[in-house]
């Protein structure tokens, strides 16, 4: 029988990659999911809950690794951790590929790592998605702590003692966390514009209600790649861009920044220039900040002050919804495990052809294999 293990995160991250849900549907591929006690917790999932639908509850994290088969993780996990699995196994989590420290000595374990980052935007793959599934809910999150960091209402109110102003709030980078950051900004009364380098994004920016601005050149035309995310902008398209955002930014009451570029430090997009032009009492909440931040003046993990500006730079927002953040990326793990599965025979059978294990596929047989990871040739 395939053992599946799920050991706890470390005390920095609350979700874990399984949930009551995904325990049943593995069980149901004919898998043992071992899950380490306790390491539900803090999405809520006891013990009792996940035994309950048919986990086995091991009192340790050795004790759940022993000769397991897959190991599934949110964070990348600890060389010790799968050296203790079989071995060849399979891995799978966010294992921040990039990382060649952290990755290089993990692969020498000899497991076949599989980085859910890395999932391709194919529709096929749509329900394994992490990066959109956590960023759904860090674009909500991100909107409702601005809200809570702004001293005053976001919607428009009438009242016998006054009219209370709306609050403008500017999403910059319209993927999957800056749609939601949008409609969520739309839902509490803000008077909301948008702005990103993808053409696809206009529409969808105004199909929500919300007003599209950005530097519409050639440049801008061509700016999605074949898979769906955006290109690193030449210097001169930045220049212009960073005139437009100057001039609007000073308006605006609420920014929420989400761009990126895989594999790639974030786009710098506000100064602290432009940062210093806003109204004291504004609040930016900058969600790349993890990569490096789109705003100059952004501190990861921590909420700075400039000019009266308050800057938000979280790290993991998805994890502080972690209920709803565990159930999705449980799911993710649930649907891309689904693959190695021969469903009739209840046995692990995986095809190493097929695309989505091939875009995923990081290490296999102790050798770094993805072509995103391989040496750049000397310039
Ligand atoms: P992301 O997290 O890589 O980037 C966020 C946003 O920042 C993107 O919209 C990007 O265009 C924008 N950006 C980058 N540089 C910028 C700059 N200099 N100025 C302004 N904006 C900038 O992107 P995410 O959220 O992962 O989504 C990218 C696309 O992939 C979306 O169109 C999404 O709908 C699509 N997608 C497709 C899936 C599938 O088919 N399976 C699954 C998930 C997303």
């Amino acid at each position: 029988m395939v053992t599946i293990a799920v050991t706890a995160e470390g005390p920095d991250e609350p979700r874990v990659a399984v949930s009551p849900e995904t325990v049943k549907k593995l069980a149901a591929l004919g898998a043992k999911v071992r899950v380490q006690s306790g390491a539900g917790l803090r999405s809520r999932f006891s013990d009792e809950v996940l035994k309950a639908q048919g986990a086995e509850i091991a009192g340790t994290a050795a004790e759940t690794l022993a000769g397991a088969d897959i190991l599934l993780k949110v964070r990348r996990p600890s060389v010790d951790e799968v050296k203790q699995l079989k071995p060849g196994a399979i891995v799978a989590a966010i294992l921040d590929p990039y990382d060649k420290a952290g990755i290089e000595p993990l692969a020498g374990t000899g497991a076949s790592l599989f980085s859910m980052e890395f999932m391709p935007r194919i529709s096929r793959a749509q329900s394994m998605d992490v990066l959109s599934s956590q960023a759904n809910l860090a674009g909500y999150k991100a909107v409702v702590d601005a809200a809570s960091q702004f001293g005053q209402a976001l919607p428009m109110m009438m009242t016998a003692a006054g009219t209370v102003p709306a609050a403008k709030a500017f999403i910059m980078g319209v993927g999957v966390a800056g749609l939601q950051a949008i409609a969520t900004a739309r839902r509490l009364g803000a008077v909301v514009s948008a702005t990103d380098v993808r053409p696809a994004t206009k529409e969808q920016v105004q199909s929500l209600g919300a007003k599209f601005i950005a530097v519409e050149d050639d440049e801008f035309k061509q700016a999605q790649t074949a898979a769906g995310y955006a290109k690193p902008m030449s210097p001169e398209y930045q220049a212009k861009q960073a005139e437009l955002v100057a001039s609007h930014i000073k308006t605006q009451d609420i920014v929420i920044t989400t761009a990126l570029i895989p594999g790639r430090p974030a786009p710098r997009l506000i100064t602290r220039a432009m940062v210093e032009s806003m109204k004291p009492g504004s609040v930016i909440v900058d969600l790349a900040a993890e990569r490096g931040g789109n705003c100059e003046a952004t501190v990861p993990g921590q909420t700075v002050e400039v000019s009266g500006v308050k800057i938000v730079g979280p790290i993991n927002l998805a994890g502080t919804v972690p209920v709803n953040a565990s159930n999705l990326y449980a799911k993710n793990l649930y649907t891309f495990l689904e693959l190695f599965f021969d469903k009739k025979e209840k046995v692990l059978k995986v095809n190493w052809d097929d695309e989505i294990l091939k875009g995923t596929l990081v290490a296999k047989d102790g050798k770094i294999v993805h072509p995103s990871l391989a040496p750049q040739p000397a310039a």
